[in-house]
């Protein structure tokens, strides 16, 4: 049965929700406060580099199925609303609530009784228990139903999810299943707390899973093992699973830090040290040092030194820059008196940085050093033998994401300099 939703913020998630509900037959209206965005939306325009979003938006425009409104223009609300407006950190490491909490006063005015609000947005756990309460006596019903999709495949994510998780009473998610009746993958429903729980708890793991390899990583540089033959064999037991194993100069995004923060200060906030979540913080923040350690070590001062960094958003195929480890990495090249210059496969900026080359042999071009910071296909496919070439003095190439052929950079003249991979051993790394 086809729904009316009304989805609150045209950002990463609630514009692959609005258009992927809309595509699915549901009539859904993408409301945000952003008035330019809106107009390229109406176009047909995504406003954000996303794989396949546009192609989605442009689907459900045609079938009438998707519209665009400012928040201010609309003046009834009903059925279904959907926020899905941003949590940024504060500077406490909470989650902000501000725009959580704009919707949310919104909706207590203007939607009309029944409607049931659900919630997208990652917020603390125990929002929704006190949320829904103010939300009932305006007689409007309430379900968490957090998102887990990633920037860069985020359509694909959207349909084949591993699961949808919608907490509320029993009529709430009665009425949020149907939104995925499509769909073949299982739903979870539980309450509302433990759905908020469920979403921290997801990114909190996979970031203690990227912590502990890096981990093991330094270890395999002291004892010369290889983090790469390490990974995947314990990855290759089904009990632990290949995914989130890649060693390398840390997780960034727009989730993982603020989220893993904001767990934290949840904790710290009922009296309880999460001793084990502060490491997976600490580690992460530590493995941002890698590069400017190495290029300080060889080195010895960085001043006068040409580095080319190369990867500028925090992961592949997005534009998304929000603490990308490139922004810290840049900044402490730079403090050391490093001439940094960048480079994305598509053009972004970011804060600190001035100069961005448009092709990658104009920013690896006389540079000194070479810093990998995110592993896009159009760096890594790169012609390495030509682009080590083109580099003067110790031609470094230190590869944040272990993404490299170690033998190829060396073949060419290079010295590299990779995470958990120590010269001369592992497959990927015999010198000849
Ligand atoms: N980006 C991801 O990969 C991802 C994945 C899962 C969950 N989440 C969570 O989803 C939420 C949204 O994240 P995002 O990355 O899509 O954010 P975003 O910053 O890309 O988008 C937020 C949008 O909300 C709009 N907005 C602000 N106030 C508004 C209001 N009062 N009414 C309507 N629109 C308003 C903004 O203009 C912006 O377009 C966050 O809580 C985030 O943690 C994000």
């Amino acid at each position: 049965m086809a729904e009316r939703v009304f989805v609150f913020g045209a950002g990463y998630v609630g514009l692959v929700t609005g258009a992927c509900l809309a595509t699915s037959g549901h009539t859904v209206t993408v409301l945000d406060v952003d008035e330019r965005k809106l107009e390229s939306l109406r176009k047909g325009e995504c406003p954000f580099f996303e794989p396949g979003l546009s192609e989605v938006i442009t689907k459900a425009l045609a079938a009438g199925t998707l519209s665009f409104s400012l928040l201010g223009d609309i003046e009834a609300v009903e059925n279904i609303a959907v926020i899905a407006v941003g949590t940024p950190s504060t500077a406490t490491g909470s989650a902000d609530m501000t725009y959580v909490r704009a919707v949310a006063d919104f909706l207590e005015e203007k939607a009309a009784p029944g409607t049931v609000v659900v919630m997208k947005s990652t917020v603390p756990p125990g929002t929704g228990a006190k949320l829904s309460a103010r939300l009932a006596a305006a007689g409007l019903g309430y379900a968490s139903n957090p998102e887990f999709l990633r920037e860069g495949s985020a359509v694909t994510d959207w349909f084949e999810t591993d699961r949808v998780v919608i907490g509320g009473d029993d009529a709430s998610v009665a009425k949020i299943s149907r939104l995925y009746a499509d769909m073949d993958s299982p739903i979870l429903a539980c309450d509302v707390t433990s759905a908020e729980m469920i979403k921290y708890a997801s990114n909190a793991f996979l970031a203690t899973k990227i912590s502990f390899i890096n981990e093991i990583a330094v270890l395999c540089d002291f004892v010369g093992a290889s983090v790469d033959d390490v990974s995947k064999g314990i990855g290759m037991d089904t009990r632990i699973g290949a995914s989130f194993l890649k060693p390398g100069i840390g997780y960034g995004g727009s989730c993982f830090p603020k989220d893993t923060r904001a767990l934290d200060f949840l904790a710290t906030l009922n009296g309880y040290d999460f001793h084990l979540l502060r490491s997976v913080i600490d580690v992460n923040s530590r493995q941002r040092l890698l590069p400017v350690r190495a290029l300080k070590a060889r080195f010895g001062s960085l001043e006068g030194h040409r580095v080319a960094l190369l990867g500028l958003t925090f992961k592949p195929e997005t534009d998304d820059t929000r603490e990308a480890p490139a922004i810290e990495i840049a900044e402490l090249l730079q403090a050391e008196g490093a001439e940094v210059v960048g480079f994305n496969p598509i053009p972004v900026t970011i804060p600190g940085l001035d100069t961005i080359a448009t092709t990658i042999e104009e920013a690896v071009s006389g540079a000194d050093a070479i810093v990998l910071s995110t592993e896009w296909a159009q760096i890594v496919e790169s012609n390495w033998p030509a682009l080590v070439a083109s580099m003067t003095g110790e031609r470094i190439v230190f590869d944040g994401r272990n993404a490299l052929d170690p033998k190829v950079i060396r073949a060419a003249g290079g010295s590299y300099i990779g995470v958990g991979r120590p010269e001369g051993v592992g497959a990927n790394n015999h010198a000849g």
